[in-house]
């Protein structure tokens, strides 16, 4: 479980985050909604200890990771897969260097295993036979499914996505939001996605958090949010 506790972030005397408090369950998939610029990014930093809030704690189960040394950190981080808003691939690395990158890093799998994972995974993310492939030769759809791969090779129990539609057509969009999806409940991580895609969000959401100014304004399973009579939620949800 992630336990954010009156988490507030300022840069340079700019309010991005105001006493943020949200508990995100065990296997549930989140749903961070806002308009660009909302501080989505920057509390899903936080989550993975990027950035240190000014005030706040955040617990992973029973470890206050606001409070840990930048090598505990990097312990913490192999027990999560995140996927940038940037995509960020190596682009000196195919497709097959790049998803058994943070098996060599961080595990002593032989290399036998590690081409074994690196080819099931590719099923599950529908990219059977492109492990050859550079990223500059690959689609932005494409790039987001090995980067999900990426995120996901070392069994992580949390799974961190910013924005995963961002750039990607809507049929593109609709497939990676169900892939996300499907592997959260395969793999049974609890997730957190940001986004401000609302169909997308949606559909895979346990539960949205509607994000504005800084603070949550909404937050609940996707029926709730349908349901709720308060104007800003209505315009926003369309
Ligand atoms: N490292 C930083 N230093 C200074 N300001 C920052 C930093 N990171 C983010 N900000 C500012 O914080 C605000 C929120 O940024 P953030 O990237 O979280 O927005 P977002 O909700 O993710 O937007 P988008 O939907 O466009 O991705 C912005 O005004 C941004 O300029
Ligand atoms: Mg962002």
């Amino acid at each position: 479980m992630i336990r954010i506790l009156h988490l507030s972030k300022a840069f340079n005397g700019q309010v991005v985050l105001e006493d943020i408090s949200l508990e995100i369950q065990k296997g549930e998939i989140l749903v961070i909604l806002g308009e660009s610029g909302t501080g989505k990014s920057v509390l899903l930093k936080h989550m993975i200890g990027l950035l240190k809030p000014d005030q706040g704690e955040i617990y992973m189960d029973s470890q206050n990771i606001t409070r840990l040394s930048e090598k505990d950190l990097l312990k913490m981080r192999k027990n999560m897969g995140y996927l940038f808003q940037e995509g960020a691939l190596f682009d000196f690395m195919n497709v097959f260097e790049n998803i058994a990158f943070p098996l060599r890093e961080h595990t002593r799998l032989d290399r036998g295993m590690i081409r074994r994972k690196v080819l099931d995974i590719l099923k599950v993310i529908g990219l059977e036979g492109v492990e050859k492939k550079y990223p500059s030769e690959l689609s932005g759809g494409m790039k987001k499914r090995v980067a999900l791969a990426r995120a996901i090779i070392l069994d992580s129990k949390i799974l961190f996505c910013d924005e995963p539609t961002s750039g990607l057509d809507p049929i593109r969009s609709r497939d990676i939001s169900d892939l996300i999806r499907d592997v959260s409940r395969r793999l049974h991580c609890t997730t957190v996605v940001t986004s401000h895609d609302i169909q997308n969000s949606f559909r895979i959401a346990d539960r949205l958090a509607l994000l504005q100014k800084g603070r949550i304004v909404a937050l609940g399973a996707p029926q709730e949010l349908r349901n709720s009579t308060d104007l800003f939620i209505k315009e926003f949800i369309g």
